[in-house]
């Protein structure tokens, strides 16, 4: 994709900032950095808008909890129109952790999320909010 240069006016103190994170968070240039900034916020307005998204429900639990393990993958075959594709991880001879690729609607996938989260012995869930391009 063609590159193109604009220039921006921005306060010396918010520009000092921004070289601040720049540093922090190890981008090559503000350029990158703005183009981070850009980029998530139009996929937190795509996410606040109900469009299509994509992006991972992360759950953590253990998997010696009756029945547990069989409503993880119950949901999971409830919902195969919103996910891509599903990773189990043996973290140790409890714990393991299920990362469940996600792309549909942004309020459907927000609900299935909560589904996980709330079976009864998830230790922790988190959905991480990407874009769909
Ligand atoms: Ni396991």
């Amino acid at each position: 994709m063609a590159i193109k240069r604009f220039g921006v006016s921005l306060e010396s103190d918010l520009l000092d900032e921004l070289d601040e994170m720049v540093n922090q968070k190890r981008f090559t240039n503000r350029s990158q950095a703005i183009r981070f900034l850009i980029k998530k916020n139009l996929v937190e307005e795509k996410w606040d808008n109900d469009m299509e998204v994509t992006g991972a429900i992360v759950i953590n639990y253990d998997h010696h909890i009756a029945e547990l393990h069989a409503k993880v993958n119950r949901l999971q075959h409830e919902y195969h129109c919103l996910i891509l594709s599903g990773q189990h991880i043996h973290i140790d001879d409890h714990s393991c952790i299920e990362v469940i690729a996600v792309k549909g609607n942004a309020g459907k996938i927000i609900k299935l999320s909560n589904k996980f989260k709330a079976l009864k012995g998830i230790k922790h869930g988190e959905l991480v909010m990407s874009g769909s391009n």
